[in-house]
This record gives C-alpha cells, structure tokens and sequence, in this order.
C-alpha cells in the first residue's frame, strides 16, 4: 500500500489486514508502561491540518511516536498557507524536507488525492485525515475495528448511520468499508441532510445499503447506531431542520436507546454535540463505545503507518 486515501475500492483484504495489525500492536501494547516500538526509527511522518481536529491529529501523532518516527505536526495557521502558499508548493516543501508520510485534512473534497498526485515522483506516502465532505478512512477503520470488538464481527451485522449524511465524510467511508465486509448499512437522516445521489453510492458486494427518513423503526433490528455530527460549519445557507426538530426526530435520546436490542453498540466519531445529537446519559452509557473508537484510533493509525512505511507488499 503506498497511500490511504479513501475507502472506496480498498480491498477488504487489506483493511482486514490492517484491522489484524491494529489489533495485535493493541494486545503488545497492552499494560506496558513504556509504549513504543522500534519499528519506524528513522521515519519522519509530518501531519499537516488546514481545518481543526482533535483526535484524528493527535492520535496520528501518538500512533507515530509509539512507532518512534519523527513526527512533526504543521497547521495552516502557523505555516506559509497564511502567506499564501499555494497547496502543491507546500506538499512538495514538506517532501523535500524529508518527509516520508503527509497526513493531511482539508476542506476540500479531492485535496488528498491531488496531492498524491503530487507527490509521486517524491516517493511520499499521503494519508486523507479527512477532506471535506469526501472521505475519512482512518475513521472508517477505527470505527471497524471497535465494532469488532465489541460485535465479534462485522459480516451480516445490520449498522444505522443517522443523521447529517449530506456533509459527512465519516458516513461515505464508513459505507464502503463496511459494506465490503459484509455488513447491511442503513443511512437515516432527513431528505434535506442526504446528498443527491446516494443511494447509487459504491457498495462493497458482500453488504448492502439503503436509505430511510425514520429511526424509530430501525432501532429494534440494529447491532449498530453511528450518529453523526452536524457539521454546521458545512451549511452556508442555514441549518435545517431546526436543531430542536433534528433532535426529536434523529436524536439518540434515552427513551429511542432503550428501542435497540440489549447488544447493540451506539458509536459517535466526535466531537458530539450532546443533547442534540445523543443524550448525555446514552453517550455516557456502557453500550456507547465512543471512548474505545479513540483508543482504537491509535492503534489503526499505527497499523496504517506500518502497511505504508515498514509493511513488505509491493509499495509501486
Ligand atoms: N472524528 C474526527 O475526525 O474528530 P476530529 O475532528 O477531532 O479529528
């Protein structure tokens, strides 16, 4: 593998593959008071993030150290990008200075895989850490990861994905990954929150994927619930519906949580916007596994910086 840019048309042999090395860095790791391991000594890895982010940035880096590369961390803000720089003459600085992966988050959709492009001859790794309303696959993959954990499996699992689908890039990678592995995936949202188009999405053969306006109805079949956030940066023209409506018909409250079957998982790729989204009470709740998709999110990131730095498949 030479980058991670979406999910769409990734082999689910490979993220099996990255899901299996996430899994086994996790129980090496664990009860360790020293986490790091040897194995990208040498290796610079530089994060550079053109919109805000939390655990995405941060989790990369821990995922780098504990591999002990180098990691460098660059935002926007604090770069040329405020002298103007444009995004090509960036990309290509920060391969000339050494870098051996870009992770990069940008607003706009296709940013990763034209720097890709880019950096070709350079022989840098690019991962997408999320470009506007395209693509998060490391999200995708740490959401796999913990519904594997606390499901056994994927494979004929049934997973809602509700609420701000039109904005998300958690949701597209979320259904093609889970969808090649089998899972049925369900997008719930308002006909004014979903993207023109969606039901034609790319879908991994072995699932499937449908669309419906009503929650309240899918509950009781579900093994999984991933709410999403609203993205209320991503809506120009205003929020709609209103917060209150989005929150009595798509809100994760405690009443709709007692609907779900006793092993149901209830996911969130953060940050959470509580009471609107999901009530305090569910996030808070042993069936919400928001904490383990962070925990996750280290260890799939290191895995992924291991299949592109130090993993042995034909990197061409
Ligand atoms: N889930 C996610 O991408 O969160 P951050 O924006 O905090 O990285």
């Amino acid at each position: 593998m030479r980058h991670l840019l979406s999910t769409d048309g990734l082999d689910p042999a490979t993220a099996l593959a990255i899901l299996d090395t996430a899994d086994g860095l996790k129980r090496t790791l664990l009860g360790r008071e020293v986490r790091k391991l040897p194995t990208l000594r040498g290796r610079t890895v530089i994060t550079m993030f053109y919109e805000n982010s939390t655990r995405t940035r941060v989790s990369f880096e821990i995922a780098g150290k504990w591999m002990s590369a180098d990691v460098v961390n660059v935002s926007a803000g604090g770069s040329s990008v405020s002298k103007g720089e444009s995004l090509r003459d960036t990309a290509l600085t920060l391969a000339a200075a050494g870098a051996d992966c870009v992770i990069v988050r940008h607003p706009a959709s296709g940013a990763a895989h034209r720097i890709a492009g880019w950096l070709a001859a350079a022989g840098t790794s690019v991962v997408n850490a999320g470009d506007g309303t395209h693509e998060h696959p490391t999200q995708a993959l740490l959401d796999a990861a913990t519904l594997r954990d606390r499901l056994g499996r994927i494979d004929g699992r049934r997973v809602a994905i509700v609420g701000d689908v039109l904005h998300s890039r958690v949701a597209r990678s979320n259904v093609h990954l889970l969808t090649s592995l089998g899972a049925e995936v369900v997008l719930v949202a308002p006909p004014t929150l979903l993207p023109v188009g969606v039901a034609d999405w790319p879908v991994g053969a072995a699932g499937s994927l449908r669309v419906s306006h009503e929650l309240d109805p899918e509950l009781p079949t579900l093994d999984a619930v991933m709410m999403l956030r609203v993205q209320a940066e991503r809506m120009h023209g205003g929020f709609f519906p209103s917060a209150r409506e989005y929150a009595i018909a798509y809100g994760l409250g405690e009443a709709r949580a007692r609907m779900l079957p006793k092993h149901a998982v209830v996911l969130h790729p953060g940050p959470m916007l509580r009471g609107m989204e999901i009530a305090a009470a569910v996030a808070d709740s042993p069936r919400a596994a928001i904490t383990d998709q962070v925990a996750n999110g280290v260890h799939v990131r290191m895995a992924v910086l291991y299949h592109l730095l130090a993993g042995e498949e034909d990197n061409s």
